[in-house]
């Protein structure tokens, strides 16, 4: 048992990479776990292995999501999310918009609409909201970014929202980690490569500690944001390009 009595956790994103670890993690902790993706032969095998209860679901459906009102939920770890998109705003397809900004925003919201009520009820809760790096620093990817960057706003108005309730929320943005996410947001192979490729990336099970080091903090501790990249990886800086005539 945790030191704030947590007892319950819900994992967005389950099926693999840091929602995956992370639900390992809070199990062995003695954290009742239901575990969300879509992928239902990925969460029965983590089931198996864990013990968790999967829940097969897309985040987008909104009737689904509602039906999650009725959980009782002391931790929120909000973690499905994915980069298509991961390019210039010109050259990105009018799909992967709406993809990204519908998983990584949208659900995003409802997610924070559907769970946070019962834990202001029981003035207890904790909120993890997965941002990235991409958005605290511009990295030439409008959409991907952008998603993130609503993601870090969204999580400092919240911990406004929720002052005075008890519940507290955490933002974690973390630098390149070695998951599914570029299979996912880059189709082509090469590109893929270059971004996993040169340096040693994090694993998802950093993150999943990250996650538990904000949990596991006194209860009159708010860990509001953790930054955490590869050590040879470092955002920021200034492009200057000449105008090819
Ligand atoms: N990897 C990185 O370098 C990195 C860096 C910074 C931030 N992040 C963030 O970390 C979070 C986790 O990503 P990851 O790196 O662990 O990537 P991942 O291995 O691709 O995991 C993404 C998870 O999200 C789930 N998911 C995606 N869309 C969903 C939907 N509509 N409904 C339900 N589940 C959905 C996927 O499951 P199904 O496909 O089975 O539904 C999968 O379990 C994301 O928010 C990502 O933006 C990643």
């Amino acid at each position: 048992m945790l030191k704030n009595n947590y007892k319950t956790a819900l994992v967005t994103g389950a099926s693999s990479g840091i929602g995956k670890e992370t639900v390992k993690l809070l199990i062995k902790n003695n954290i009742k776990v239901y575990a969300i993706a879509r992928r239902k032969n990925k969460l029965i095998q983590l089931e198996k292995a864990t013990g968790c209860i999967p829940i097969v679901m897309d985040i987008r459906e909104r009737k689904a999501l509602e039906k999650l009102k009725k959980l009782k939920i002391d931790i929120l770890v909000n973690n499905a999310g994915l980069g298509r998109g991961f390019t210039e705003i010109f050259n990105t397809k009018a799909k992967d918009i709406d993809t990204t900004i519908d998983t990584n925003v949208n659900a995003f919201l409802h997610l924070l609409r559907c769970i946070t009520p019962y834990m202001i009820k029981n003035k207890k809760g904790h909120i993890i909201n997965i941002g990235s790096i991409a958005g605290l620093y511009p990295l030439s990817n409008s959409v991907y970014g952008g998603s993130k960057g609503a993601v870090h706003l969204i999580n400092q108005n919240l911990r406004i929202e929720l002052s005075g309730t008890g519940v507290r929320c955490t933002e974690i943005n973390p630098g390149r980690v070695a998951t599914e996410f570029f299979r996912v947001a880059i189709d082509n192979i090469k590109d893929r490569k270059k971004m996993t490729t040169g340096l040693t990336v994090l694993q998802a099970t950093d993150i999943a500690e990250c996650i538990l080091f904000a949990i596991k903090a006194p209860a009159h501790v708010n860990v509001s944001m953790i930054e955490v990249t590869p050590t040879e990886q470092s955002p920021g800086g200034v492009i200057i390009k000449k105008i090819e005539n």
